[in-house]
């Protein structure tokens, strides 16, 4: 397993592939998974040549506590890799994605990505869209592999693959659960016991508003529904509950006419001091 540290070792490996060798590319930051690893496998699966990058992008935090406190284990990431067979790793430093600055340019995609965890987190998927349109020039793969779980940054990404006309096939993998149905995250550890115990809460919410939606009630009375459970979690703190559109996240005030409108469900929420999100294709 090769591991690239900068854009110029990057590019020159990327140039020495067999040109009719497939790469297929997971960006991650760091602090892997089962979630990621299964995006390693299906990477694996469709392609000849998988890169995994390991970047904390600076740019999509909005508090400086949020990224100094984001979980790091480098070499825990490299062994599990290893072990996934992974061909190469991309591992840059901050000065190596920006070396002239993190201001120059931005990327906004009105309507996404100042929406659901654009306002919550201001900033937010500017931050994930650069850094993603940085690593997708370098990498050039075929094919880039991303989790449902960030539902949101699926949107965000698969617009900005369109805007760019950039020739990447987008995969995107179900979100991987542990078996009381907390969503896999790198933010998890984060928890504490009572926070753990409570978390899978989230998950059982989104599954009722599942069920309230195939039993016909109102998006108005799922959310309010939604909400409720939420704060009966005790010390969660709801951020928003959603109900939208699975390809344009726009609110659904009604149900629409046509069962076959892709819905989703989004929510984030505070939990013993973690924030947590998750989300449910529901229609
Ligand atoms: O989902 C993530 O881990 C990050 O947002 C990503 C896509 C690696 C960009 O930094």
């Amino acid at each position: 397993m090769k591991i690239i540290q900068s854009p110029a070792e990057l590019r020159e490996w990327r140039q020495n592939l067999p040109p009719e060798a497939s790469l297929g590319f997971v960006p991650t930051m760091g602090a892997l998974h089962q979630g990621h690893l299964s995006l390693v496998q299906a990477a694996r699966a469709q392609s000849q040549l998988v890169i995994v990058s390991i970047f904390v992008n600076p740019t999509q935090f909005d508090r400086a506590d949020d990224l100094n406190n984001y979980p790091r284990q480098l070499q825990q990431d490299l062994t599990l890799l290893q072990e996934a067979g992974c061909d190469a790793i991309f591992f840059p430093q901050v000065a190596d994605v920006y070396p002239w600055g993190t201001g120059r340019l931005h990327i906004n995609l009105p309507g996404l990505s100042d929406a659901w965890e654009g306002v919550s987190r201001p900033g937010h998927f500017a931050g994930v869209a650069l850094v993603v349109s940085k690593l997708l020039m370098l990498v050039q793969p075929q094919r880039l592999f991303m989790g449902q779980k960030d539902f949101q940054q699926t949107v965000v990404i698969r617009t900005l693959l369109q805007e760019l006309f950039i020739p990447v096939e987008l995969c995107i993998l179900p979100t991987l659960r542990e078996a009381d149905g907390l969503a896999m995250s790198s933010r998890n550890v984060r928890l504490d016991a009572p926070a753990r115990a409570l978390a899978p809460g989230l998950y059982r919410c989104l599954q009722a508003m599942q069920t309230d939606w195939h039993t016909g009630m109102t998006p108005a009375d799922i959310r309010q529904r939604a909400m409720d459970a939420l704060l009966a979690i005790p010390g969660c703190k709801p951020d928003y509950v959603a109900l939208t559109h699975a390809h344009t996240l726009q609110s659904l005030e009604q149900r629409p006419d046509d069962a076959d409108t892709p819905v989703v469900a989004l929510l984030a929420a505070w939990l013993g001091g973690v924030r947590l999100i998750d989300c449910l294709v529901i229609q």
